[in-house]
């Protein structure tokens, strides 16, 4: 399971060419999945990420006795009707934050949860008190007892309720629209979190029969109905703006010609702007970016630019770890303020044991001065984007480095290392 990648770097050479697909977005499936407790037919999934955490997810939602059906690679058939069981996996919930949202579906279907502090990845506190306060406000009792929470609806059925959220939460905000599709009455989630997965994830339950108005924006109604039908009407999966993201920084600091294809160029809009006002040449077209004739221009002919994360469309925190790297490589001084998690600038202290000139303001700020030279050096990823950025630093580096702790890349990025080998990276995964 722990498995090591092992990069040898191009030395600063802009080499790497092709095309590179974007898969379905690990943050939108993994919701969609947690979603089918609230149909009563099968619901059918196309183009799903074979990755680590979408897996812990089948395992889990086949604990609870749903049936799951493989049809071929990414495309999955799910049938809840049999599911009555309402106990997360203890363990698997425990390793994935994702786990969280299926506390919605299960309460507003059966009437109760029970489930432990959702793990994941170590970026911060990841509280979950907007969950519970939310679903007290829905008419749910909460008990806590060796260490699982117990939720239960009053007559085994949610009531809609005003929600206002303290800070836009993406899974929050997930959670209470599958609660309030099958809840009595109106749900208001106010202060709703905006990333696209939510729209996604909305516009196939609206697909189905849910009457969920205002997705996509800072107000959500909700109103109760029935279990959801699909009738045969198949998802599939939208592109992953994180991939998308992270390839873009990829092709910009490693690649002479780089098409990425199967993205939405409009979901990473904040991104393409800053690396354009970098100097970056990029061709957009409506589903893919071109990077072209790149090998000529140096990496130090890059400007530095300050970032700071923020909620969609703000500058994503899932993509502040491969912009350090970029960063790291442009000329001048960017502050890098990560506003969302507390933990999420650490993985830094790697980047500078291969040459990267960071200063770590406090836990929320670092000061990156570029360009700097990389040299391969042994690194372990801290989280899943984390380890991302630093196969990319591995790529740029001078010499070989070897990334550990890969499980966590596979969490969400699947075969990563064949993908990139098509592009010319020589990468090399050990057990
Ligand atoms: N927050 C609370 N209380 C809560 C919930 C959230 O205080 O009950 C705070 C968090 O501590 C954080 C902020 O609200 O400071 C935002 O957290 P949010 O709930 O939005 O994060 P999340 O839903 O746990 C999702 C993604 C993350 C992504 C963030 C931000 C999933 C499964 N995870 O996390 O993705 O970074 O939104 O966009 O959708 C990843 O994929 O690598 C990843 C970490």
């Amino acid at each position: 399971m722990n498995d090591k990648f092992v990069v040898k770097g191009l030395n600063g050479k802009k080499t790497l060419s092709g095309k590179i697909r974007v898969n379905g977005a690990k943050n939108a499936v993994l919701k969609l999945m947690a979603s089918t407790i609230l149909f009563e037919d099968k619901v059918e999934l196309l183009d799903i990420p074979e990755i680590e955490d979408v897996k812990r997810m089948l395992e889990i939602l086949e604990d609870l006795g749903v049936k799951i059906e493989r049809k071929e690679k990414g495309h999955f058939v799910i049938d809840t009707s049999k599911a009555k069981e309402t106990v997360l996996n203890r363990e698997i919930s425990e390793m994935m934050r994702a786990s969280i949202v299926l506390t919605g579906p299960i309460l507003s279907r059966f009437g109760e949860v029970t489930f432990p502090i959702p793990g994941g990845c170590v970026i911060g506190a990841r509280a979950i008190d907007f969950f519970i306060d939310g679903f007290k406000k829905m008419g749910a009792s909460v008990n806590f007892d060796k260490g699982a929470y117990i939720i239960k609806a009053k007559g085994k059925k949610l009531r809609g309720a005003e929600i206002f959220l303290k800070t836009p939460s993406v899974t929050a905000t997930e959670t209470f629209i599958m609660a309030g599709v099958l809840a009595n009455g109106k749900t208001v989630i106010k202060n709703s979190a905006l990333e696209p997965e939510i729209k996604n994830l909305a516009d196939y339950l609206i697909s189905c029969g849910a009457k969920i108005k205002g997705a996509g924006t800072s107000r959500i109604e909700i109103t109760g109905g029935n279990l959801l039908k699909s009738k045969g009407k198949k998802y599939k999966a939208m592109p992953d703006r994180v991939e998308t993201g992270s390839f873009l920084v990829l092709g910009a600091l490693c690649a002479d010609n780089l098409e990425i294809t199967n993205c939405n160029p409009d979901d990473v809009e904040i991104l393409l702007e800053i690396l354009k006002d970098s100097g970056v040449l990029l061709e957009v077209k409506k589903n893919s970016i071109l990077i072209k004739n790149n090998g000529k221009i140096k990496n130090k002919e890059f400007k530095s630019v300050n970032i700071k994360t923020k909620e969609y469309p703000g500058f994503p925190t899932d993509l502040q770890a491969p912009m350090v790297v970029f960063l790291t490589q442009a000329s001048g001084e960017a502050l890098v303020f990560e506003t969302i998690f507390e933990g999420r600038l650490n993985y830094t202290e790697d980047l500078k044991r291969m040459g990267a000139d960071i200063l770590m303001l406090d836990p929320h700020r670092v000061l990156v001065k570029g360009p700097a030279v990389l040299r391969g050096r042994k690194v372990e990823s801290p989280d899943l984007r984390a380890g991302l950025a630093f196969i990319i630093a591995g790529i740029l580096a001078k010499g070989e480095s070897i990334i550990d702790n890969v499980y966590l890349i596979d969490r969400g990025y699947e075969n990563i290392e064949e993908r990139l080998r098509k592009i010319g990276v020589d990468i090399e995964r050990f057990s």
